[in-house]
């Protein structure tokens, strides 16, 4: 997937998670100041992996379900700050952070960089390294990658390289160092898990052959049949259109409807996966992925299993008319 990067890219074997933990522990030193915008799960992960390596952190709080506000964050950035931290799509939220507004608006600062995690971003949203001044880019296998999980994979800008070649790192198997010095021998450090490597190579090849634009555009298609599906059978949407995400549509669950028994009868009597809320918003709220492989056809078939199953709590579900609307947008757009 073209994220129009100058860099390197460095392919560690983990989930998404380890590419993370990289960033963190070879981009910074103990006692550095990281601003980092807390929205959701994910964004705590940040937190809690900067304050593992002792880094001084400053969180910028967001209501969960919401995006962050670019002025207010740039008031959180100072001089000693040495890295943003954030998350391009919070996927415990469903919010997309709007990456090139903010990217406009970064002060000039050498010594600092801009750090994303795009986990649920590369492959969903037009995400550019070097016009979004990304320094380091975080991508796992799992999601609009469409492979098995377990690779995590990391871009780095040239600038953010070279800060790391003059950076001591403080993990032994997470060190970008050691991977950038093995990747210029063609090796690795440790085993590289060759398996996925070959399956995220094939899903690359699906992602250039439908060609990026056209895999953004059936991602905001799928997010117009659901949103609009969800809100016309009196579903409440915890996103406005503005910070919704492309990628994963959050959907406050109806009165009386116990989240974690209603999406097991869906995974158990049809085999649809959809998710729960996390943390925060356990019991709040369902998460439909609309991203990586799924297409609009499974998306309508989505719909009817939801509406039908929730029919007894929403009277406009039971006439299918979440179902109707879905296939009218699909319809227009075809
Ligand atoms: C935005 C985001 N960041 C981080 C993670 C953690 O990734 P992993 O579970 O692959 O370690 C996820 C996983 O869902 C995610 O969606």
């Amino acid at each position: 997937m073209d994220v129009d990067a100058e860099g390197e890219a460095l392919v560690f074997t983990s989930s998404g998670s380890g590419a993370m933990e990289a960033c963190v522990s070879s981009m910074f030193e103990k006692g550095e100041d990281v601003t980092i915008v807390c929205a959701g799960k994910f964004g705590k992960r940040w937190v809690e992996m900067a304050q593992q390596y002792g880094l001084h952190t400053h969180i910028v709080n967001v209501d969960w379900g919401k995006s962050i506000n670019v002025d207010a964050l740039m008031q959180e950035i100072k001089p000693t700050t040495r890295g943003l931290l954030i998350q391009a799509c919070e996927s415990s939220t469903g919010v997309y952070h709007p990456i090139e507004k903010i990217a406009e608006a970064l002060p000039e600062n050498d010594e600092m960089f801009f750090i994303v995690d795009a986990i649920t971003a590369v492959g969903v949203h037009d995400i550019s390294m070097k016009r979004h001044k990304i320094d380091a880019l975080v991508c796992g296998s799992q999601k609009a990658l469409m492979c098995p999980p377990g690779l995590a994979v990391l871009g780095l800008s040239p600038r953010a390289i070279k800060h790391i070649e003059m950076t001591e790192c403080q993990s032994l198997y997470f060190s970008v160092q050691k991977n950038l010095v093995a990747q210029r021998k063609a090796t690795t450090p440790f085993t590289p898990a060759v398996s996925l490597i070959l399956s995220l190579h094939k899903a690359l090849e699906m992602m250039e052959a439908e060609g990026k634009e056209r895999i953004f555009a059936r991602c905001l298609l799928m997010r117009k049949m659901v949103r609009e599906a969800c809100s016309e059978i009196g579903l409440q949407l915890l996103n406005s259109d503005e910070d919704a995400s492309f990628g994963i549509t959050s959907v406050c669950l109806p009165e009386g409807v116990v989240g974690k028994e209603w999406i097991q009868s869906l995974k158990n009597n049809y085999g649809l996966w959809i998710a729960g809320g996390q943390d925060d918003l356990e019991g709040k709220i369902f998460r439909i992925a609309h991203m990586g492989a799924i297409r609009p056809d499974d998306i309508l078939w989505g719909i009817e299993k939801i509406e039908h199953t929730l029919a007894s709590h929403l009277p406009k579900a039971k006439e299918n008319r979440g179902l109707q609307r879905a296939r009218e947008i699909l319809k227009e757009c075809q």
